[in-house]
């Protein structure tokens, strides 16, 4: 034990045959190459993906390499790769477009390195997996699929940190952020937001404009149900009923859905509505039915309740 044949250093030192072993989540092979799509998008860049672990060459064919293949999968394509674990019609490719590699777009690319992480909602530290579970629970809906048996709950059915699935998705978020530094603040993450300042108080929130924008706007790709319209290989929406993220997502509290829609939408405009029209949007949107996350009265027992959660009981 302890002692490497001579052959085996030999080989080491000569990188020969070091493909198929090379782990790509080493931090040592330094940051991925490419850069985020940038914001403003085109018909030719609305399907880059920069980084695509499906077409990389340099990836190998190690367990890990496979591990972040399917993380990739899932992540573009949730209701196909884990049905079982999404109850609607929405990919994690949804909302942070291209792979989580465009800016301005929830992109995902360097913020494995600030986890764990302090969570309000949940008042304790996240790991990156506590964060996805998160995600499947609200965003995928993850839940809808237990509320036929609640309170008798099917606890197996819900994602945990340990679940293949979400471990997979953390591959392929790890190696978007390989190279990276422990607590280097990618200068992209968070920038979907409307500043304080431009946040119209809730009693001046108007969803009836909010309609009329998006009856103009948004139901070329989304329809007038708002259910989503096949485009290519993409499909837009739905951004409400029974199909949609749930009531205790993120995307369900007005100002977090206006900085979404603010620098995202409209797909191949993003950034040609103001401030105002995005939070009135978010207001129509997030005044429509959805399905009922079940465990609300389990959030926000640390930190305030923020005003915003529209659908949450006043505390
Ligand atoms: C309905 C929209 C939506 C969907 C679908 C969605 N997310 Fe998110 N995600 C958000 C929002 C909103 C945030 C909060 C962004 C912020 O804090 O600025 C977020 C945050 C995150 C974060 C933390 C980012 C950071 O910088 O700390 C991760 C990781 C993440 N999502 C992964 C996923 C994964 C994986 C899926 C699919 C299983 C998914 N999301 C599906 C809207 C969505
Ligand atoms: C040209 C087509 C197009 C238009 C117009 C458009 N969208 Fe989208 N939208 C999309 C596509 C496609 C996606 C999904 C992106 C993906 O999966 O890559 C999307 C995603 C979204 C999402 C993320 C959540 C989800 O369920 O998909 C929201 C919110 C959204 N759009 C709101 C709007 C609003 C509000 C408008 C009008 C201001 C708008 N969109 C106009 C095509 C469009």
């Amino acid at each position: 034990m302890g002692r490497r044949s001579p052959l085996l250093t030999l080989v080491a030192a000569a990188g020969i045959g070091a493909c198929a072993d090379v782990d790509p989540l080493d931090p040592s092979l330094g940051k991925l190459p490419a850069p985020l799509v940038s914001s403003s998008t085109t018909m030719v860049t609305a399907w880059d993906v920069p980084n695509n672990p499906l077409e990389d060459p340099t990836l190998g064919r190690s367990e890990s390499a496979e591990q972040i293949r399917w993380g990739f999968r899932l992540f573009t394509d949730t209701p196909g790769e884990a049905p079982h674990l999404t109850a609607g019609g929405v990919s994690c490719n949804n909302c942070h477009i291209n792979a989580g590699q465009r800016e301005r777009a929830l992109p995902l690319v360097g913020v494995t390195a600030m986890f764990p992480e302090y969570n309000r909602r949940a008042g304790r530290d996240f790991t990156i997996e506590d964060r996805i579970v998160g995600c499947f629970f609200r965003s995928q809906n993850s839940t809808g699929l237990i509320a036929s048996a609640l309170p008798a709950m099917d606890d197996h059915v819900l994602p945990t940190p340990e679940t293949p699935e979400v471990l997979a998705i953390a591959a392929y978020l790890r190696w978007l952020s390989r190279g990276f530094e422990p607590g280097e603040n990618p200068p992209w993450r968070r920038r979907n937001t409307i500043a304080e300042e431009n946040r119209l108080p809730m009693d001046q929130l108007d969803a009836k404009l909010g309609e009329a924008i998006f009856m103009e706007r948004c139901t070329n790709c989304h329809g007038e149900d708002g259910q989503g319209v096949q485009i290519g290989t993409k499909k837009a929406g739905p951004l409400w009923g029974p199909d949609s993220w749930n009531d205790g997502a993120g995307a369900s509290r007005i100002y977090t859905l206006a900085g979404i829609i603010r620098y995202m939408m409209p797909y191949m405009d993003p950034g040609s509505t103001t401030d105002e029209e995005a939070q009135h949007l978010s207001a129509f949107i997030n005044s429509m039915a959805r399905p009922s996350y079940p465990f609300k009265d389990q959030d926000y027992l640390t930190e305030p309740q923020p005003v915003d959660s529209v659908y949450y009981p006043p505390r």
